[in-house]
């Protein structure tokens, strides 16, 4: 049995952990807008190997960055193409943690494999940066099919998906990121693809107006979100298998970074992959991010080997505090616990008090910060718990009213 939620929240090392007088300061942030993040970025049967040469990609659009922020989990410049292709596990086999998930699907690729038939539609959801492009890469490799990779926002005009949708072979999987985002009509484009694997044409305009059915291969869509909530309704019932991810416990981050680790021919000891482990706000895309952050600061302050100490050294330098908060989480708080009594506030507030788009704050901060119980939100709005209270140094209000 994996652990509840409740289990996972108190189990976090950063909670109630007391970091009064840590320097901390702004750090310049990147715009967390993911418009036009990619068009169609790959087509192919074997993903590259760890070590092999990297093979050319095609239309790979690149998503435009002010500057980097090492906790952004959302992907930068070079994780989309092939560093990040280098280290990606390929086989259920290397893929680390997702337990729940991966048992889900594996019987559903053994059960559509021995029928013969195609996967179900697959919907993922969760935070950014959990894995859900590799797991759709993996899926593909598993049931020995082609994939082909796009988003919502490079499928804005009919012609977009249709064109993906007559190219796809038997069993392709059609990978769409933020499929939340997809125009009407586009959506309405998928829905007889998805349930009858037809492409609706109309011809024409009024009463003469035909409409024509063409036959597409039997393929499955894996649709990917951050916000399962603002799929409409015809379009998520159309989702066979709708599966979430979680975020990653330590251990199972400190193991990705080992593997990554050993990926990079970097020396890495385990209590050094620990310390970035806890400070990667559960997610494999920081956590990696991270190494190679330390990776460098390795090599340029250091004798170029990973150990507990370099690591924290070099996390200092870079601001990720021991829990993994950036500027605009610790902003976040201390607005709610100084200027709003610890909530409720609500989220345009917050937003106002740190300079952050509603969205980002959703979407990026608030599910870390619920998820290590520093953050709960109510119908009138966000509170920060007595945890939050105790990571930024102040004293929780029980403790206040009971000096009264
Ligand atoms: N790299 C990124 N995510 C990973 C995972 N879940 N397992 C192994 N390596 C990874």
């Amino acid at each position: 049995m994996g652990k509840s939620t409740l289990e996972r929240k108190f189990s976090h090392p950063c909670f109630f952990l007391d970091l009064r007088g840590l320097p901390f300061t702004k750090v310049s942030l990147q715009s967390h807008s993911t418009d036009g993040i990619m068009a169609i970025i790959s087509s192919k049967k074997q993903p590259q190997e760890p070590g092999e040469k990297p093979k050319k990609q095609r239309g790979v659009a690149k998503k435009t960055q002010k500057t980097e922020n090492v906790l952004s989990p959302q992907a930068g410049d070079g994780e989309r193409g092939k560093p990040e292709e280098s280290i990606r596990p390929h086989r259920f086999a290397d893929y680390i943690g997702q337990k729940d998930l991966k048992d889900v699907l594996e019987i559903a690729i053994k059960a559509a494999k021995s029928r013969q038939e195609v996967l179900d539609h697959l919907l993922l959801y969760g935070p950014p940066g959990l894995g859900k492009t590799t797991m759709a890469m993996i899926l593909a490799s598993e049931m020995d099919v082609n994939y082909k990779i796009s988003s919502a926002p490079a499928l804005e005009r009919p012609r977009d998906i249709m064109g993906l949708l007559v190219n796809l072979k038997p069993g392709d999987i059609l990978f769409i990121d933020e499929i939340h985002r997809l125009s009407r009509m586009t959506e309405e484009i998928l829905y007889p693809a998805m349930e009858d694997y037809r492409l609706d044409i109309t011809t024409g305009k009024g009463p003469s107006a035909r409409m024509r059915s063409i036959p597409l291969a039997k393929f499955t869509l894996v649709g990917a979100t951050t916000r399962v909530g603002a799929l409409t309704s015809p379009l998520r019932d159309r989702f066979g298998l709708v599966q979430k991810l979680r975020f990653y416990e330590v251990d199972e981050l400190g193991k990705i970074i080992l593997r990554t680790a050993q990926l990079l021919k970097t020396p890495l000891s385990e209590h050094g992959a620990t310390e970035i482990a806890r400070r990667s706000r559960g997610t494999p895309r920081i956590a990696n991010r991270l190494l190679k952050r330390v990776r460098d600061y390795a090599e340029v302050k250091a004798s170029g080997e990973i150990n507990q100490d370099v690591a924290a050294e070099a996390l200092q330098l870079f601001q990720v505090d021991p829990c993994g908060l950036d500027w605009t989480d610790r902003k976040m708080l201390g607005a709610i616990i100084e200027q709003f009594n610890g909530g409720p506030v609500g989220l345009e507030t917050i937003a106002a008090a740190t300079g952050e788009d509603t969205q980002t704050i959703e979407e990026v901060y608030e599910p870390y910060l619920m998820q290590i119980g520093y953050l709960t939100r109510t119908p009138r709005g966000r509170i920060a718990t007595t945890a939050a209270y105790q990571h930024l140094g102040f004293k929780p209000p029980n403790e206040q009213m009971s000096l009264l």
